[in-house]
């Protein structure tokens, strides 16, 4: 069976991480949960300095250093468990850098993205969950601060409209879902939407004749990691 990769995406405290759980568990040994920053010994290093607010880092700089954690993530983690026909699970992907980095801190989407496809050499989420709250009632829900948080609602905000714009752009994998409900109203339609995904993928599978082998995929070329069909909103 192919693989399938699973981003989710939001402001801070927007449950992200709660739902990326929530699924990985939900499907059991065929998931591979990751974080972003993170995942990797790198990664974990470059989080930690990403995250610390009393080191100086400049908008280009901390673009790249998030793309740096991302591209060892792809080929650490990412790619091997999607040619082994895993689900993979991340916890922020590429789309955090366009609306953190590209769109709030003002780089640019498009530059941010030209940094991040030398990064990833075309690898992106099948499917991201943009798991949608007021970027107000976020900030009120309990946490720590981080470098990000910190900077206060207006950042925030700013992150927000970043990822509609990611929505309105990229129809074909994005997933808005209202989060301001209950985390299990949030985890039942995600869940959903991921099992449809992986139907049409054994129909795919099964129509092909057969599946690719972990090696045939691992040898293929980047970005052959197949398309998610066409899906629309959440109501
Ligand atoms: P994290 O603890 O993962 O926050 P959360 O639990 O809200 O996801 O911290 C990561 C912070 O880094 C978060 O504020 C978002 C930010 N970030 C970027 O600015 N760009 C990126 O590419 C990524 C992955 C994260």
């Amino acid at each position: 069976m192919g693989g399938l990769f699973v981003s989710f995406e939001g402001v801070d405290r927007s449950g992200k991480t709660t739902q990326a759980r929530l699924l990985a568990q939900a499907l059991g040994d065929r998931a591979v949960l990751v974080r972003e920053p993170g995942g990797t010994a790198l990664g974990e290093r470059l989080r930690a300095l990403l995250k610390d607010a009393a080191v100086a880092l400049d908008a280009h700089a901390e673009a790249l250093l998030f793309a740096a954690a991302r591209a060892q993530l792809a080929v650490e983690v990412v790619r091997p468990a999607l040619a082994a026909g895993r689900v993979v699970v991340c916890d922020r992907f590429v789309d955090s850098s366009l609306a953190y980095q590209g769109a709030a801190r003002g780089l640019g989407i498009d530059r941010v993205l030209a940094i991040n496809d030398f990064a990833l050499e075309g690898l992106r989420p099948d499917v991201t969950f943009l798991l949608a709250v007021d970027p107000s009632a976020a900030a009120a829900r309990a946490g720590e601060s981080d470098r990000f948080e910190s900077e206060g609602v207006r950042l925030q905000r700013a992150v927000a409209d970043g990822y509609e714009e990611l929505a309105r752009r990229f129809p074909e994998r994005f997933v808005r879902v209202a989060a301001d409900r209950p985390v299990t109203a949030v985890h039942q339609f995600v869940l959903r939407k991921v099992q449809e995904l992986l139907a049409v993928r054994a129909r795919g599978s099964a129509a092909r004749g057969a599946t690719p082998a972990a090696g045939e995929r691992a040898a293929a070329a980047p970005g052959d990691h197949a398309p998610a069909p066409q899906r629309g909103r959440e109501s």
